[in-house]
């Protein structure tokens, strides 16, 4: 079953949401050999749920505590309660732009995963790290902050070199691939290895021949109904 997760970010309100499930519905069912998975803004979970028939909806972010002084946050623990079941951490904006640091983020995931939520951590290099031959290294790191999750099955890594995302240059497939076998082993298991960066309905059939992506990440053509459903008839 290969995961297509789309990233929504800080894009779409509750009407244009609305629109892009009933569009994607016009399309007939979801084949059953892929996975849906749409991570929307907090404001649209809701018209998400009420539309989306076969894709599951999940939150971009959360906060480990359960309550309290934290103006503007919405806590982990209050997403199962509305039957949201996903949840993305650590992707390259919220470390970059939000500065969130490995033990946030470790915090995140272990409460997360305590609520029995499928927990995508993202991981990957910047074009710094790349150049410098790092990227090993940065990978390994990133993900031993997770070491007493590393077994818990809701746990599923996004590869995801932060050059490549929205940038039009995906990684290539060699380097997606050699990326999943280094995180499968920091992990010692073969766990679910999404890839995500610049991929779309031309480009994600190259990274499936190996057998090592389980799956994508996607923003840009995530948005449009039209080219995520294009995602999905590409791999199924
Ligand atoms: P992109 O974004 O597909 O637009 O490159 C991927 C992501 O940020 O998850």
């Amino acid at each position: 079953m290969t995961i297509i997760a789309g990233n929504w970010k800080m894009n779409h309100d509750p009407d244009s949401s609305s629109a892009f499930f009933k569009k994607l519905q016009s399309y007939g069912p979801i084949p059953d050999n892929v996975k849906t998975v749409i991570f929307p803004t907090f404001l649209c979970l809701d018209s998400a749920q009420k539309n989306s028939s076969g894709v599951e909806i999940g939150a971009q972010n959360g906060n480990p505590e359960k309550s309290g002084a934290l103006t503007g946050e919405i806590s982990i623990f209050d997403f199962p309660k509305i039957d949201i079941n996903w949840l993305l951490v650590g992707h390259s904006e919220r470390r970059h732009i939000f500065k969130e640091d490995p033990k946030l983020l470790k915090r995140k995931v272990e409460t997360s995963l305590s609520l029995g939520i499928k927990t995508v951590y993202c991981v990957g290099e910047t074009i710094e790290d790349k150049e410098k031959g790092l990227t090993e290294e940065v990978l390994k790191k990133q993900i031993s902050y997770l070491e007493n999750f590393l077994s818990d099955e809701n746990l599923i890594i996004a590869y995801e070199p932060v050059w490549a995302i929205g940038s039009g240059m995906p990684a290539g497939s060699k380097d997606a691939d050699e990326a999943s076998l280094l995180c499968k082993d920091f992990c010692k298991r073969d766990i679910d290895i999404l890839y995500g960066g610049s991929v779309n309905s031309q480009n994600v059939s190259n990274y499936l021949s190996s057998g090592l992506i389980g799956g994508f990440l996607i923003g840009g053509a995530s948005l449009d109904a039209d080219s995520y459903r294009a995602l999905i008839d590409a791999v199924a």
